[in-house]
């Protein structure tokens, strides 16, 4: 009634679903989804308000950080300065640190300058640098206390000011 094959065949299913289930390194492995990503950014002594209002989802590799931010548009977010944040952001995630950062600019004198890391002091002294290739750029933490309002901006508008590497140099 119950020929061999179904057996193995249930068996293999067993395995794969549980090995699948188990993987360390399927993303979200070690971040349950009930935490939000800026409950993760906390956790990992940055400012939850880096990341604005409107994450719609987030994948994160718990073992190397690497993370991708979904959000729900391409907007622009007032803090000291304006910052550009494109729909998907991803970069890897330490303590007190983000590297390999892509899809935030920032606005400095006119010029989009793409942010490629972000960091904060450990222990905490209140500021944080945002890498934007040649320097540093220092600005208060306390500025990035909450999740901001971004407003819908497109790329296009962006693009006509040109790429910010260039920019760096001649600064
Ligand atoms: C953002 O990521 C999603 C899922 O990986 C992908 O389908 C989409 O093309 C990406 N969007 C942009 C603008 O890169």
């Amino acid at each position: 009634m119950f020929p061999p094959f179904s057996i193995l065949f249930l068996w293999f299913s067993f395995l794969y679903f549980t090995s699948s289930m188990a993987d360390p390194h399927s993303l979200n492995s070690y971040y349950s989804r009930s935490n939000s990503f800026y409950d993760v950014l906390l956790s990992h002594g940055l400012p939850k308000g880096l990341l604005p209002k409107g994450i719609t989802d987030y994948q994160i590799d718990a073992d190397t950080g690497r993370f991708v931010v979904f959000l729900d548009r391409e907007c622009n977010a007032m803090f000291e300065n304006q910052l550009h944040y494109e729909t998907n952001v991803s970069g890897t995630l330490s303590y007190g640190k983000i590297g390999a950062l892509s899809g935030i600019s920032a606005q400095d004198l006119f010029l989009w300058f793409p942010v490629k890391g972000i960091r904060v002091d450990v222990p905490s002294s209140g500021v944080i640098y945002f890498d934007v290739g040649v320097v540093f750029k220092q600005f208060s933490q306390s500025l990035f206390e909450t999740p901001p309002v971004c407003v819908p901006n497109s790329k296009s508008q962006h693009r006509k000011i040109g790429n910010g590497n260039q920019f760096v140099k001649m600064a």
